[in-house]
């Protein structure tokens, strides 16, 4: 139901929140920016303050592919990127299909966006 949903917004959220930072998520959010930038794909990637999944951080939501990745590790940022550009989903660290991850969608589509609580100055 929530995968047909897309967002305009190209955003990649990376939890920086505490027990997501100590397993390495601002190595992650570094390395997911300067893949951004050495390819020029047309995606942010923003900082973000706890999806609640803290125990199987770092943690990742892709708003518009509606895509929430949790134990995410630098290795995994280019294939991030490419699913960000629409390419296919990282299936071993994919929760998509998550309890979790479906309250996230449903606060997307009712209108809520994480950018909102996002660190980011936009
Ligand atoms: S600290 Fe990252 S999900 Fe809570």
């Amino acid at each position: 139901m929530f995968d047909d949903v897309r967002s305009d917004d190209r955003i990649i959220h990376v939890c920086v929140n505490m027990d997501c930072a100590m397993r390495g998520s601002e190595a992650l959010r570094d390395r997911l920016r300067e893949i951004v930038d050495e390819t020029g794909v047309d995606v942010e990637v923003n900082d973000y303050i706890c999806f609640a999944a803290c125990e199987q951080g770092p943690n990742l939501l892709i708003e518009h592919e509606r895509a929430f990745y949790s134990e995410v590790g630098p290795e995994h940022a280019r294939a991030i990127v490419e699913h960000a550009e629409g390419g296919a989903a990282v299936e071993a660290i994919d929760r998509s299909d998550s309890f979790l991850a479906r309250k996230i969608f449903n606060m997307l589509d009712a209108g809520f966006k994480p950018g909102d609580l996002s660190l980011s100055a936009e």
